[in-house]
């Protein structure tokens, strides 16, 4: 039996239930690609929102908030070096209440071959994507007050597989794992674990990859990788990342949503 008892919300009304007025956010990975659209939608909906990415996040943060009456800002974070996550998630903290983290910062290096692939090439992405998940959501979540929201970008490949990705998919399915693991556990605390798993989207780091993906066989065995005319675009993902980080997805937790044109799940 849990010790937290979740308020019932029948009578707020769809303003309040969609605003984030009076909530910080810390989103990952949020200088560009979906992180940057999240953001975005974030702060539309009232959210004092950080930035924390290793690069260029003040920039992005500043470009957010101009002519805006967004409140952004951006911090210089690298989320597998837990000394960085340490000190960037207390000086977020420094600005307000920390009530929404969206784990969204991760790296997407095709394996190719695995039997030709190193174990340096494994450990790096399963330091990033998911020891990197881990530590941010440990340092952010103990400091969330009940009501709070985790979400994890996670991706299709946290749910099932394609050629050519393996390192990158074992680090999502362990994405999987945490999103359902912490939801167990932190619920004592109303605290709310999701993810949601985007299909191919167009982003400055899919660009960077996708062309040896292809290469190697990515998206060989599924349906074509443009359903709906046109790949997918990184505020059609931030749409469903506000959903659950709003009020609305109050008794959703556990769950890792498909953002993905039903590519894999109705089409496969
Ligand atoms: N674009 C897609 O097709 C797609 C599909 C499924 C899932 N995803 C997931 O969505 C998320 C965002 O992907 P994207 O395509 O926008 O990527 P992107 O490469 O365009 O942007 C990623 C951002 O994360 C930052 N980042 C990377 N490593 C970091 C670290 N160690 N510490 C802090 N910041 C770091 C980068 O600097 C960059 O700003 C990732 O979790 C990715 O796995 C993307």
């Amino acid at each position: 039996m849990s010790t937290y008892v979740a308020p019932d919300l029948t009578s707020l009304g769809l303003a309040q239930l969609t605003s984030l007025a009076g909530r910080g956010a810390l989103v990952t990975g949020g200088a560009r690609g979906i992180g940057a659209a999240i953001a975005t939608r974030l702060a539309e909906a009232g959210a004092r929102v950080v930035i924390a990415d290793r690069d260029g996040a003040e920039e992005r943060a500043a470009a957010l908030s101009a002519g805006r009456d967004h409140r952004v800002t951006g911090i210089t974070m690298d989320i597998a070096d837990e000394e960085s996550v340490r000190a960037g998630v207390a000086s977020a903290a420094e600005g307000g209440s920390l009530d929404v983290l969206v784990n969204n910062a991760a790296i997407l290096d095709p394996t190719g071959d695995p039997l030709g692939a190193s174990s340096d090439h494994l450990r790096r992405i399963l330091d990033v994507n998911v020891v990197g998940t881990f530590q941010v959501t440990r340092e952010v979540a103990s400091r969330m007050a009940p009501g709070g929201s985790v979400v994890n970008v996670v991706s299709t490949s946290g749910l099932r597989v394609s050629k050519g990705t393996m390192a990158y998919a074992a680090s999502k399915h362990a994405v999987t794992g945490l999103t359902r693991s912490l939801a167990l556990e932190l619920s004592d605390r109303g605290i709310r674990v999701t993810g949601v798993a985007p299909g191919i989207v167009s982003t400055p780091g899919v660009a960077e990859v996708i062309d040896d993906m292809v290469a190697f066989g990515y998206g060989n065995d599924r349906p074509p990788l443009q359903p709906f005319g046109r790949q997918g675009l990184p505020d059609d993902i931030a749409r469903v990342v506000y959903f659950l980080c709003t009020d609305l997805a109050s008794w959703v937790s556990g769950q890792v949503i498909g953002v993905e044109s039903g590519r894999l799940e109705v089409l496969a």
